[in-house]
């Protein structure tokens, strides 16, 4: 790819791009104040001083802020794309230019690229990894188990130039990692199940000031903010259908309501399709939503949950969203062998000719926040990057006491990272007096 500004050290689309990549991650840091904080404590105490990290993120202007608060704990951080359409050219160069962190990462990456820079991650030879969807986690343990056959060629070259010693070193010497997103954690917890995590992971995802917040409104926002995008349609009146009514369907849902749309959820889980009904929302099984819905969007982190039965029945010029971690939700495969296309209709916007009738499938069935908008706002990616960055600093204070299981940070940090937004929101709230904390420790008082 001529394009690519390419040393040993990095491959980002452009360094010319730094300038605005800069004024676009202080833009977001403006609204990070809790990470800002931890970056002022990192740059006195250096946590991670004499440490290589190495991440596998959506590289945008938050990651921007979380990277460059890392190498002030004193961390020399790699950093690798966790989606081939997710990199924010601008800012992966100005991580280069302006800070000399090593950045493997462009929009539109093909397939062999994505790995080629997952390769680069691990050749960096990291004490600690961070992940968001367990690629460099999945790859480190293919390693381990000497599963060669199951790493992506780019990866599995390399690793046959090492030495026995060399590929069990570069395991051992992964203190533990940290896992941002629900799919990636989901993924950690059958490795422990199958006791096979080789070591102590940090599932930020389990925080509370992460999935309360990002995952519901971070991901309700900017899964709106990336279809209006690429479409411009107009979402009062149309009839949005959700599939999953977890963290990110919830958010996602009060959204689209918000927005004016009839909001019709699809579930396979009876409490959370209950909570849905009970919301407001009309519950349906896809098959019955397919034919009514005119934008469908999976947040599900299952896979094929939007499949060809359903598009046959849905209507003319129905779009279809993804906004789950991985490309699987939406069966595109399916699709091309069904259907004629893909026609590039708008950027971000595929059509494809079904059975005479027309479906659109938005930014190839991939993250659509971050493909066909910015991803979340920076204001949520505060709380997920302080769980980050206070997983990375648990990891090395406590990589000796830490189990090879996947843990969730301690809860007074939860509760801390909490206490500081709130501050920085400027919210007060309330303190238990000395007679409301008696009485919630007592059991002998009654009616
Ligand atoms: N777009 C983003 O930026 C972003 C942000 C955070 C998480 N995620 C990803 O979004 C996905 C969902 O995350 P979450 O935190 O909401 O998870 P969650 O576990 O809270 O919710 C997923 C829901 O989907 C439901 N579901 C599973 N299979 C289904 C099917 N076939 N049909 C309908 N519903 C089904 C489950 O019952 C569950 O309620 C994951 O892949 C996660 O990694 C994306």
């Amino acid at each position: 790819m001529t394009t690519t500004a390419r040393t040993a050290a990095s491959d980002v689309k452009d360094l010319s791009l730094a300038a605005e990549g800069r004024r676009r991650t202080e833009w977001a840091e403006r609204s990070m104040p809790v990470l800002r904080l931890l970056r002022e404590r990192f740059t006195r105490e250096r946590p991670l001083a004499g440490r290589r990290l190495s991440a596998c993120l959506h590289v945008t202007t938050e990651t921007a802020n979380l990277a460059v608060t890392l190498q002030a704990g004193g961390a020399d951080v790699a950093l690798c794309g966790s989606n081939p359409l997710s990199t924010q050219d601008d800012v992966a160069a100005h991580l280069v230019k302006d800070h000399g962190i090593k950045v493997f990462a462009i929009k539109g990456e093909d397939h062999a690229t994505y790995y080629e820079h997952i390769r680069a991650a691990l050749a960096h030879r990291p004490d600690i990894t961070m992940d968001d969807g367990a690629d460099l986690v999945g790859a480190l343990h293919m390693i381990a188990l000497n599963r060669l056959d199951d790493l992506a060629p780019p990866v599995r070259r390399w690793v046959e130039t090492l030495s026995g010693a060399d590929r069990k070193a570069l395991v051992a010497g992964v203190a533990g990692s940290t896992e941002e997103t629900t799919t990636g954690v989901i993924r950690l917890k059958a490795m422990a199940r199958d006791g096979v995590l080789q070591f102590p992971v940090i599932a930020v995802n389990d925080s509370d000031t992460k999935h309360l917040f990002d995952n519901r409104y971070g991901t309700g926002q900017s899964t709106l903010d990336g279809i209006l995008r690429a479409t411009n349609l107009l979402v009062a009146g149309s009839t949005v259908v959700v599939a999953g009514y977890g963290w990110c369907g919830r958010g996602f849902a009060l959204r689209a309501r918000g927005a004016g749309a009839n909001v019709i959820v699809t579930e396979i889980d009876p409490l959370k399709a209950l909570e849905a009904q009970m919301d407001g929302y009309r519950v349906l099984p896809m098959a019955e939503a397919a034919r009514v819905g005119d934008v469908f969007v999976t947040l599900t982190g299952n896979t094929h949950v939007l499949r060809v039965e359903h598009m046959r029945a849905m209507k003319d010029g129905a779009v279809l969203a993804n906004s789950g971690h991985f490309n699987v939700e939406i069966d595109l495969d399916g699709l091309k062998q069904a259907a004629q296309g893909p026609t590039r209709v708008r950027e971000f916007v595929d059509e494809w000719r079904l059975g005479g009738k027309r479906v659109f499938v938005l930014a190839d069935g991939r993250l659509i926040n971050l493909a066909a908008a910015e991803g979340h706002p920076a204001s949520v990616m505060d709380m997920s990057f302080a769980n980050q960055a206070l997983a990375a600093e648990h990891v090395v204070r406590h990589a000796r006491e830490l189990t090879k299981d996947v843990h969730r940070i301690p809860r007074e940090l939860d509760a801390e990272i909490a206490r500081l937004k709130l501050a920085a929101m400027g919210v007060a709230i309330d303190t238990l007096t000395p007679e409301q904390q008696k009485y919630l420790a007592s059991w002998e008082m009654g009616t």
